[in-house]
């Protein structure tokens, strides 16, 4: 059997944050239309804050294609090592053979960024100018990227614990995405005046409240995907209108909503929609200009099919990766 396999770092030069937000759109699209098998993933808990997730999906359709994603996320294992690793494994569902193995930490980075990207699209407020980045870790500088791909982001503000991480990306949007950037000492410093707030850190209590967020603000959470964790307080998330990427996948891991819910803050019939509803129009996005926004994703392996399908079709065009016979 001979298999394509791509880098990170060619994953990287081929997923252009712009087509990888359309390429969802599709996807969630094909979700709507029961065209699409995403399980809830498989996650082995390995200690408090180590885990191991095993997330497969199925894309009928023109791309027919399964997808395995194995990804382990170690926040603990010190500054060198990222704490979300990935390898993507791509099976063409037509044939049954095998066609690509891909480096999946940068494939995740990616459609995760996507992913907000798209929910920016529905629910911030088209004058979006200003961003607030809490957590400079793997994921901040795609999160940046993919929000600042879907509005008129001018200016971008960075928290992280990490004095160094956030002057660091700060840094690189300045330099790679052309964006005035500054590395905040607090998150309220961030935050203070953001029409679009992101928050993905490795956190497991909150690091964003309601006396936080102004009104009009689109808020994305993607750093907590376990019931027992949460990067949001109960106050915001019940003063805002919430959607999330799936349902059935929030109710299973999003601490950030579980937790509210289990204290009585708010109900599970609270959750306005998912974003298979807001690209097909089923559920009706941003209401006005003064409501505040948040968008919950947890992170689904069909994510990791659409874009990574998109990336296998263009190294095949492009003649990029190396083939190995197994
Ligand atoms: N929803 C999804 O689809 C999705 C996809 C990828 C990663 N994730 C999750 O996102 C989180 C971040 O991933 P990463 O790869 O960037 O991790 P990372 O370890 O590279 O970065 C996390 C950053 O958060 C910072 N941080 C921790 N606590 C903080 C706090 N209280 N305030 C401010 N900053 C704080 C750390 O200093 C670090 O820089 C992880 O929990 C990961 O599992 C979710």
């Amino acid at each position: 059997m001979k298999i394509l396999t791509l880098t990170n770092e060619q994953v990287l030069e081929l997923a252009d944050m712009r087509a990888s937000v359309d390429e969802l759109r599709s996807a969630f699209a094909l979700l709507a239309k029961g065209a699409v098998e995403s399980p809830v993933r498989t996650r082995f808990r390995i200690s408090d804050v180590r885990n191991i997730l095993l997330m497969p999906s199925l894309v009928r359709d023109k791309v027919n294609m399964a997808s395995l994603k194995i990804v382990t996320v170690y926040p603990d294992l010190g500054p060198d090592v990222p704490s979300t690793r990935a390898v993507v494994l791509l099976t063409d569902a037509v044939d049954g053979s095998v066609k690509c193995i891909m480096g999946g930490t940068a494939l995740t980075a990616v459609r995760t960024g996507a992913v907000s990207g798209l929910s920016c699209r529905y629910l911030a407020r088209k004058d979006s100018r200003s961003l607030a980045m809490i957590g400079a870790g793997g994921q901040g500088f795609f999160q940046i990227s993919g929000v600042s791909s879907q509005l008129g982001i001018q200016r971008v503000s960075v928290f992280d614990v990490d004095p160094g991480r956030r002057k660091k990306l700060a840094e690189r949007c300045k330099n790679e995405l052309h964006i005035e950037s500054v590395a905040c000492e607090s998150v309220g410093d961030a935050t203070a005046g953001a029409d679009v707030i992101v928050t993905a850190t490795t956190s497991k209590t909150p690091v964003l409240d309601a006396n936080q967020v102004g009104p009009g603000t689109h808020v994305v959470a993607i750093g907590a995907y376990t019931p027992e964790s949460r990067e949001l307080g109960s106050a915001l998330v019940s003063k805002a209108s919430l959607f999330v990427d799936s349902v059935e996948a929030a109710m299973e891991e999003a601490g950030d909503l579980l937790i509210p819910i289990s204290e009585g803050a708010i109900s599970k019939e609270g959750v306005k929609g998912d974003l298979a509803g807001l690209v097909t129009g089923k559920v009706g996005g941003r209401a006005n200009d003064s409501e505040v926004t948040i968008f919950k994703a947890v992170g689904l392996a069909f994510e990791d099919n659409a874009v990574g399908s998109m990336v296998h079709r263009l190294a095949l065009g492009a003649g990029v990766g190396k083939w190995v016979e197994l």
